[in-house]
């Protein structure tokens, strides 16, 4: 993990021990996957990485790929200059991972890859197949939305193409080229992304703490509501239905409206446990991630130098002094405050409370365990 940052080994560091007396945790953050396709040349990879001190993440060295170029923060707390470098590299990181966020995380693998899992779901289980009601509230309001994200966001010249630094082309090669590798049994499968990502013990990672506990709840819910269903294994494999939905889960993506959703590490329906672990990761990336990666999204962006959507990346800002010659323009600013307000609004239910139309298609029984 350190290789690429060894030019700093050996330099003074505001703080890290060079003796190397002091055991810390490191953490690299890579956002090469966002800018490698990318035709902007102003999209530099970068990597952050982040040292632990207690509970806080602390970032203390970014490697700029593009300019093979490694910065640390200031090593002289009152020269401005200094202070100013150091802010200006952070912002531009903050900017990079904000590119990263909206295309991967939000739209991409909540929104997108929700989207066709809907569509898989209507077209192969009936109105009154009890998964189809039990998944059914989890999509409410995604396609309404996903158009509307379509048309006003990612159309020609909207947002994207003109408020955040990724064009709307350069989003959806970065979904496409992450749904290439994408795969339900690992990227979907929250526990093992922990693991992949190597944030399993990352401390002060609140989110995957109260998310491990959300995760668990919702696998008993669907472990119990599955089971009132399926007396045993042969009922699963039986219900050309559940199959149907799995087959079209799988199947090629095409533009022509027969394809599936070309999803990968899809388990085969063969037994209960495969269909609960499905059911639940798809739950879970409607209800947690979607949650996670929308609703902060004012809170993050609001101000720009937080988490900027876009900056002035002109090469000559770099030495002009101040921060303020890499703010967005007024237009652009007020932009990203506006959709940020109007994405981050509330209008679903919490989990496990239903709108009517949910809570009247499910039986008694079904009704009993969220009850209960
Ligand atoms: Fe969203």
């Amino acid at each position: 993990m350190m290789n690429r940052f060894q030019d700093i080994d050996g330099k003074p560091h505001p703080y890290l021990d060079q003796s190397g007396s002091d055991k810390k945790l490191f953490f690299e953050v890579d956002l090469a996957e966002i800018s490698e396709d990318s035709e902007n040349l102003c999209m530099s990879p970068l990597t952050v990485l982040f040292v632990v001190y207690s509970e806080l993440l602390m970032p203390v060295a970014i490697c700029d790929h593009h300019r093979n170029r490694v910065s640390i923060p200031a090593t002289d707390a009152h020269e401005r200059r200094e202070i100013e470098r150091w802010t200006k590299e952070k912002m531009k990181f903050d900017m990079m991972d904000a590119q990263y966020h909206e295309s991967i995380t939000h739209l991409g693998f909540t929104h997108m890859l929700m989207d066709g899992v809907s569509v898989c779901a209507r077209r192969n289980l009936s109105d009154r197949h009890p998964l189809l009601i039990l998944l059914a509230p989890h999509f409410r309001y995604m396609h309404q939305i996903n158009y509307l994200a379509t048309v006003r966001l990612l159309n020609k010249n909207g947002y994207v193409d003109q408020d955040m630094l990724i064009s709307r082309k350069e989003m959806l090669m970065a979904v496409a080229k992450h749904n290439r590798t994408w795969r339900l049994d690992h990227h979907g499968s929250f526990k093992k992304d922990l693991r992949t990502r190597g944030v399993e013990n990352l401390p002060g990672y609140y989110f995957r703490d109260d998310a491990m506990k959300v995760h668990e709840a919702i696998q008993d819910f669907v472990d119990e509501y599955v089971k009132l269903y399926y007396g045993c294994n042969d009922d699963v494999s039986k219900d050309y239905e559940l199959q149907d939905f799995r087959t079209e889960l799988t199947k090629q993506r095409n533009l022509n409206g027969t394809g599936g959703c070309g999803m990968q590490g899809v388990p085969e329906f063969e037994n209960i446990e495969n269909v609960v672990t499905t059911l639940t990761s798809f739950i879970f990336i409607c209800s947690v991630e979607h949650s996670a990666a929308n609703f902060p999204q004012f809170d993050h962006y609001g101000y720009p130098p937080n988490h900027p959507a876009i900056l002035d990346m002109a090469e000559h800002k770099d030495v002009e002094e101040g921060i303020d010659v890499l703010m967005p323009t007024t237009k652009q600013f007020f932009s990203t405050l506006s959709i940020m307000k109007i994405l981050t609004m509330v209008m679903t239910n919490k989990l496990g409370t239903y709108e009517k139309e949910y809570w009247d298609a499910m039986d008694r029984s079904a009704k009993g365990i969220i009850e209960s």
